[in-house]
């Protein structure tokens, strides 16, 4: 599938987004350990998501499915069957870590598989630390990566564990192993990593205790089951966010968005470059601020993104470097290595893609540094099969003379479907 965009001068919407890829993983893992049934409601209905539904299945949880984006999932008290076969992973890192922290306390041999782009991601930073608790790891692929083989074992040991790199998946995966663990294990962040985990154990009623940049569970306790709505995903917002921002004239409103502050670096973001905000918290999800925002589109400026914001924005960055290639000034992007071991090498794309549509960029061992303001050209690109990329350039090809064509689009049905058909009644929607 390709997605093809011609220039939209103005937009005006007001939407949805469907639901939080990283709230839909944990809720579904949750409600499997949990002790009854559990409705998950607003579940990501993306490729990712269904993924773990269909790995927790191949363990022996049953979920019934009453749509794509409504399941119940009925709780095991935390004992999963030995499953038959491999666990496919598809293209999700969140499935294959954060499965990884529970699969280590299960007594059995299990081997996780992925897609070309996850057997190319990094494991070595969850087999580490699960290691140290007991778990016995083997990663077949080249340097530490994918097939992973698991050898689970009923007597976990706790763990004291400071972050190397600042990530929530090996935050979650360590955390999830907590749980079954003889004892109190701690993760310590010095940089914040996004707290769903730690949000939603409290939820389904695990105590969590967080003190300073420390985050603690002790075993023994498994979720009680509940019920969770999930909130819209801000980072696929994050894409009708920037379209709007960047013009005068446009704006967006989207509803019913989960706004946890460990995950809305993309606001500040857009306010320091001059975009123009309202924001109106409205309910409260799964422990988790949800509510509605609004975005004016003024001329942005260009800003520096870094340091301990990174992880906030992490996967808002391909978007956020459109921005600051419309942008007037310098935009600048550091202490983003990670981005070079996401879906594809983000910062490598990134570079390429808008220098291909004429934009001034200069890649950097750990970032970008973007010469905002030249005008863009519509160009074909490939999404490297990763889908913010391929979002992330849709996007700019609404800014640019010409047509963009994405290739390989396909990719972007992981955390947003639909989003193809939004995009053409967003652009259609155009003044
Ligand atoms: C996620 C954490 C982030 C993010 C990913 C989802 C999560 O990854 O990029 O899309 O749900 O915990 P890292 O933990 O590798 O930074």
């Amino acid at each position: 599938m390709e997605i093809r965009v011609q220039r939209a001068p103005l937009i005006e919407a007001d939407i949805e987004v469907p639901g939080d890829k990283s709230i839909s993983h944990r809720s579904a893992m949750f409600a499997a350990l949990s002790d009854g049934a559990c409705r998950l409601r607003n579940y990501l209905p993306g490729e990712d998501c269904l993924g773990t539904l269909r790995v927790l299945r191949q363990l022996g949880v049953t979920i019934e499915s009453l749509s794509p984006s409504e399941h119940v999932v009925h709780g095991l008290r935390g004992r999963f069957s030995e499953p038959q076969g491999d666990l496919d992973c598809g293209n999700s890192g969140t499935t294959m870590r954060l499965m990884s922290g529970l699969l280590a306390a299960q007594p059995f041999r299990c081997r996780l598989t992925g897609d070309a782009s996850l057997s190319r991601r990094p494991m070595r930073r969850i087999m580490e630390p699960l290691q140290q608790m007991g778990a016995v790891f083997e990663a077949e692929g080249e340097g530490g990566c994918p097939p992973l083989v698991i050898r689970g074992t009923a007597g976990l040991r706790p763990l004291a564990y400071r972050l190397p790199v600042p990530s929530a998946q090996v935050k979650s995966a360590i955390l999830l192993a907590g749980l079954f663990a003889d004892g109190v294990t701690t993760v310590d962040q010095p940089v914040p990593t996004r707290d769903h985990t730690e949000r939603l154990l409290e939820y389904f009623g695990v105590p969590v205790t967080r003190e300073g940049t420390s985050v603690s569970v002790r075993g023994g306790t498994l979720p009680r089951a509940r019920d969770v709505d999930v909130p819209g995903d801000v980072s696929s917002a994050a894409f009708w966010l920037v379209a709007a921002a960047t013009q005068p004239g446009s704006s967006v409103r989207v509803r019913n968005l989960g706004l946890n502050p460990t995950r809305t670096g993309i606001l500040a973001v857009l306010l320091r470059m001059g975009a123009k905000l309202r924001e109106e918290e409205e309910t409260k999800g799964p422990g988790e601020p949800c509510g509605r925002i609004e975005i004016v589109g003024r001329s942005l400026r260009g800003t520096e993104i870094g340091g301990a914001e990174i992880p906030n924005v992490i996967d808002e960055l391909p978007v956020l470097a459109v921005a600051g290639a419309l942008a007037g000034g310098t935009t600048v992007i550091k202490d983003a290595a990670e981005l070079r071991v996401k879906e594809s090498d983000r910062l490598a794309v990134v570079a390429r893609h808008l220098a291909a549509m004429g934009a001034d960029v200069t890649e950097h061992p750990d970032g970008l540094e973007i010469r905002g303001g030249r005008p863009l050209h519509g160009a074909r690109l490939e999404s490297h099969g990763d889908h913010r990329i391929a979002m992330a350039f849709a996007i700019a090809g609404l800014f640019a003379d010409g047509e963009t064509v994405i290739e390989d689009a396909s990719c972007v049905e992981t955390s947003y479907p639909g989003f193809a058909g939004q995009l053409e009644r967003i652009a259609h929607g155009r003044r």
